[in-house]
């Protein structure tokens, strides 16, 4: 989908015009991938409002997966969640998709950052449902592995990795998939492209540990939340690739996919192919929390004043 425009992104500390938000060629981060980032969403409640679902967590995740690199962001916790409410209140857009990035940019040429200085953008625009499918996705298990142990740091959420997730995607993507889900180096189930991965057989939950090269995802931990709440069985621990398709039920998390069921895998239906009772248990509670139509009851939504000002068609 072409990315809808908004007026303005925020750029160290400032709101710039969004045409003026440009980088030149030469940016360490063009040639060596070196940036990191968030995706979140901002949901539409009721009367008018609009919240931001767990921001602090997702901008602490910035800060985490910065300091991985090595990047040292000249913006506290604080500074970057007033920044991202700030962009979103100026920009009059929601429901909305917020996207800051930490970048190395134009300074020296030659693989060591020194030299290259941090810059941080936040932009936000329209965008809807992420997975493709009515009543669930059709996914494969990719031939690419998901990124090994020691080679790229999965916790850190870093443009480079996004190179395996576009393998990953393309892949299944040319044979007729709406997504793919990668094993890790030792063959056990890790994660989609962009999204974590649940699974539930007789009742209980499981969900790969992220020992098996899975990014640690906000909408992960909220499901894993959710389903404490509700009472429900749920068990992080190694999952071969072949539960998959003996499973009651199978869905993707992620803050773009939300809580998406899958319908088969590798052509193998999932249950009886549609989706089952406890997705939809979990995808009720956590969109009717992000909607605002059921009790905040974790604390994860940050109200925003949006007086809407641009269409949004997402
Ligand atoms: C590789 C990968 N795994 C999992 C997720 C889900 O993470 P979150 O729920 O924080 O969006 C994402 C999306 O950010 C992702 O890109």
């Amino acid at each position: 989908m072409p990315i809808q425009k908004t007026a303005t992104i925020w750029h160290n500390g400032k709101l710039i015009p969004w045409e003026n938000a440009t980088i030149h060629v030469m940016s360490h981060v063009i040639h060596y991938g070196s940036s990191v980032f968030e995706g979140i969403r901002c949901y539409a409640q009721p009367h008018g409002a609009a919240a931001i679902f767990r921001l602090p967590e997702h901008m602490q995740r910035m800060l985490d997966s910065a300091r991985i690199y090595r990047m040292e962001l000249p913006f506290t916790l604080d500074e970057l969640c007033a920044a991202v409410v700030d962009v979103v209140e100026n920009n009059g857009v929601a429901p909305c998709y917020i996207r800051p990035i930490a970048l190395r940019g134009y300074g020296e040429i030659g693989v060591s950052p020194k030299g290259s200085p941090i810059e941080v953008y936040i932009a936000n625009f329209p965008w809807g449902k992420y997975i493709a499918g009515h009543g669930g996705a059709d996914v494969c298990i990719s031939s690419w592995n998901r990124l090994a142990p020691n080679t790229m740091p999965s916790l850190a959420k870093a443009g480079g990795n996004y190179m395996n997730s576009q393998l990953i995607h393309m892949e299944a993507e040319i044979n007729g998939y709406a997504e793919g889900i990668a094993l890790d180096v030792n063959g056990l189930l890790s994660e989609g492209s962009g999204e974590n991965v649940f699974v539930v057989r007789n009742g209980v939950i499981y969900t790969p540990p992220l020992s098996n090269s899975a990014l640690s995802g906000i909408t992960r931990d909220s499901v894993l939340t959710i389903a404490r709440h509700l009472g429900l069985t749920v068990t992080e621990q190694s999952i071969p690739r072949e539960m998959l398709y003996i499973a009651d039920e199978v869905f993707f998390t992620g803050t773009a996919a939300e809580v998406s069921p899958i319908r088969s895998v590798d052509r193998i239906l999932v249950g009886d192919g549609n989706p089952g009772e406890i997705t939809r248990q979990i995808a009720d509670e956590y969109l009717g929390i992000a909607n605002g139509l059921r009790p905040d009851r974790f604390g994860w939504l940050t109200p925003v004043k949006v007086n809407n000002r641009e269409t949004v068609t997402a």
